[in-house]
């Protein structure tokens, strides 16, 4: 079969090859692949791959053939998936039934293939803090895959939002989701007027999460889940100190979906497009042919919200 595969020569070290079609365990439905998503991470991880290596995290498709063991939707569901072997970006592939979801009739399969890992990693980072309704949340990289996502959810849980973002010309699109501020910041400063925050959701990194850091609230929570600004950060020990409870906590979504599993969470997120509660931003469309190109787009940053190819 066709798959998208990793070449260090190829534009965006991403290219179409032929792989081996997948072996499905008892538990795994196979799924004929029909759109996916592009997520900065696994560009990031494919960069360092051997060539011929398989990719893909977020797809969507149907069900060609369900698990030997009963589990899952009949052959022939519409089902949104997250493939944590990342072999998703392919003709075929074998997941596990606690890995994808139904998707409802009202949401197309460009709208769930945005869901798995930038919506699942909003909704988990979220989770972690608690006493959200009418609590100050601060949303970092509000402009991308992941931060706008958690800006409008930080709100459906009923959070006063404050999204940061570093370039002006995605200020709208942010605006958008109902955030109550929006703050463009490339490095982290200017937020003395904002108060402080119940929960900062972090997806940075780097001199932005290190200014951040200081306007956590007591008892409050900084969620740390990305380094698109930096891996490394100086932390203000005495700030920290003063919050009396305030903590910093790592975040991994392999891990997380273990508590729930994705199919669990798809379902919630998949509940909120069909009610029209969440909204996509897919600025850029294509065939899978342009995976390369697109792939340099996405991490280049030359747009900001999700990207989505059709097989
Ligand atoms: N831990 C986990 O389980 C997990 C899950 C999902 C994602 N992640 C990680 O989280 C990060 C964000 O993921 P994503 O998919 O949302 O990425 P994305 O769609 O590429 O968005 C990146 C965001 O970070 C901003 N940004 C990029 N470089 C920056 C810099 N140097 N300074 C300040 N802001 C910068 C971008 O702003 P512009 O729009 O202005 O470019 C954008 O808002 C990545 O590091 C990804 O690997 C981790």
């Amino acid at each position: 079969m066709k798959a998208v595969v990793t070449n260090a020569k190829a534009t965006g070290c991403l290219e179409l090859g032929e792989v081996a079609e997948p072996q499905a365990d008892s538990n795994e439905a196979v799924i004929a692949v029909s759109a996916f998503s592009l997520n900065r991470g696994e560009l990031r991880r494919a960069e360092a791959a051997p060539d011929g290596t398989q990719i893909g995290w977020d797809l969507t498709g149907v069900v060609r053939n369900t698990a030997r063991d009963g589990s899952g939707p009949p052959e022939g569901a519409r089902v949104v998936g997250f493939s944590r072997r990342m072999q998703g970006w392919a003709q075929f592939v074998a997941l596990p039934t606690a890995d994808f979801a139904v998707i409802p009739d009202a949401v197309s399969d460009s709208d769930a293939a945005t869901l798995p890992v930038a919506g699942l990693t909003a909704l988990y980072a979220l989770e972690r803090c608690e006493r959200l309704l009418g609590s100050k949340i601060l949303v970092t990289g509000a402009s991308g895959g992941v931060g706008y996502f958690a800006c409008q959810l930080a709100r459906l849980m009923g959070a006063q939002v404050t999204a940061q973002l570093r370039r002006p010309d995605f200020a709208d699109m942010v605006r958008a989701t109902g955030v109550d501020d929006v703050v463009i910041s490339p490095d982290g400063s200017g937020f003395g007027a904002h108060g402080k925050f119940r929960g900062i959701i972090d997806g940075v990194g780097g001199q932005v999460l290190s200014r951040l850091l200081s306007r956590l609230d007591e008892r409050g929570r900084a969620i740390l889940y990305g380094v698109s600004g930096g891996p490394e950060t100086t932390l203000a020990v005495r700030e920290l100190m003063s919050t009396g409870d305030g903590r910093i906590e790592g975040f991994h979504l392999y891990r997380e979906s273990e508590i729930e599993s994705a199919a669990k969470g798809l379902d919630r997120l998949l509940l909120l497009l069909a009610d029209q509660r969440l909204t996509t931003h897919i600025p850029v469309t294509g065939s899978w042919e342009t995976i390369g190109e697109t792939a340099a787009r996405l991490i280049g940053r030359d747009f900001a919200g999700k990207a989505v190819l059709t097989i």
